[in-house]
């Protein structure tokens, strides 16, 4: 049996956990789920796992120490017995929802609850905050307590759309394409997972900036990538730059477009004017979407991003979900909007992920 300590939203964290075939899932706690799994390989792709590990027999335990010198457990009577018979250096501590560099490193941690008589909760891996890290360089320090955003979020994203495009019968390896692409978080994210990319922007001068740097990065890889300047209000042509689109299966993954940043002092009246800016785009961008696929015969692409949801506006004046649900599901698409909205902590507008399956 396996179990994942995961963050805030364990909506979403379930959703994704799908990519790795998982069943007979039990939630232990707010941050703790067991479950069974077919793909336990597909577990440190998924994003919004914090850690997760192994529920193993303690005589089995062993196995997993992989040379490892340092324990952390706050079982002080496993520790004593352990440090003497494994021959472990020290004890550390950390929080259930933190990830230690030093652990992680070198370190064997074994979870500290619920008990089960004679089973450990071994953890065997973490998330990838480093790679967050360097993915987000451009934007301000964020807690390091549940990992970052939107590289993050970005991350989740994607497994979304490869659950849909793997369960297709998908023409080879998936391309990903993000037409709203800004600084480039999601090609970043899906080059170093080795998917191909084709990107566009209003403006790609932020991805050119930023794609020269991270070609120097160890986590790069070899993959196609491209970018392409695109109004998405305006047809899409077809080009060298979209034929990949047409010859493979294509997973649409963008975090979209949220408009002005919400201040203290934005009216409602504001807001409702925003929201029909957005709502606007997202109209323009399904029908470019939808229109560049008849047109060439093809399938619909899978399509996953998020609307912005303005948590000062009550249920009657948010209305992009509606909209957006209705013109989908006009031009062929099956839509799901996640019931969990993506939310930190002091931010005025959450975000909902949609997913867009073709039918
Ligand atoms: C919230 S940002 C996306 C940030 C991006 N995820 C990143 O990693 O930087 C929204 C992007 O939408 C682009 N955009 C706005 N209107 C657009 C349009 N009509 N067509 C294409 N892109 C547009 C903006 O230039 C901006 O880069």
């Amino acid at each position: 049996m396996y179990f994942a300590v995961i963050g805030n939203h364990p909506h979403i964290a379930l959703k994704e956990l799908a990519l790795a075939e998982v069943f007979q899932i039990e939630k232990r706690t707010d941050h703790l789920f067991t479950f069974s799994c077919k793909r336990p390989e597909k577990l440190p792709q998924i994003a919004s796992l914090v850690k997760w590990g192994v529920i193993v027999e303690v005589f089995k335990a062993e196995r997993y120490f992989n040379g490892k010198r340092l324990l952390w457990t706050a079982d002080s009577s496993l520790g004593i017995n352990w440090k003497k018979k494994y021959h472990f250096k020290r004890f550390k501590k950390v929080d259930l929802l933190h990830t230690d560099r030093e652990i992680k490193e070198k370190g064997v941690e074994i979870l500290p609850f619920p008990r089960m008589k004679g089973f450990v909760w071994v953890v065997q891996g973490y998330q990838n905050i480093p790679l967050y890290e360097c993915i987000d360089f451009e934007k301000p320090a964020r807690s390091m307590q549940v990992g970052m955003m939107p590289a993050k979020l970005t991350h989740t994203l994607i497994n979304l759309a490869l659950q849909e495009v793997f369960l297709k019968d998908a023409k080879g390896c998936p391309v990903i394409r993000d037409p709203f692409c800004g600084t480039g978080t999601t090609w970043f994210l899906v080059n170093s997972f080795w998917y191909d990319f084709v990107g566009s922007d209003l403006k790609i001068w932020l991805a050119e900036k930023n794609a020269q740097r991270w070609k120097s990065r160890p986590e790069f890889h070899d993959q196609l990538f491209d970018f392409f300047e695109q109004d998405i209000s305006k047809p899409l042509e077809r080009t060298t730059h979209t034929e990949a689109l047409l010859q493979r299966s294509t997973a649409i993954v963008t975090e979209g477009r949220l408009w002005p940043v919400i201040k203290q002092t934005t009216t409602i009246e504001q807001l409702l004017e925003y929201q029909r800016w957005v709502k606007n785009l997202y109209v323009q961008f399904l029908q470019t979407v939808a229109d560049f696929f008849r047109w060439n015969h093809s399938q619909l692409p899978v399509l996953v991003f998020t609307i912005p949801v303005y948590t000062t506006l009550n249920a009657q004046q948010l209305t992009i979900e509606k909209e957006v649900t209705a013109l989908a599901t006009k031009l062929g698409w099956n839509v799901e909007a996640l019931e969990e909205a993506y939310q930190r902590e002091g931010q005025k507008v959450a975000r909902k992920i949609m997913m867009l399956r073709s039918l």
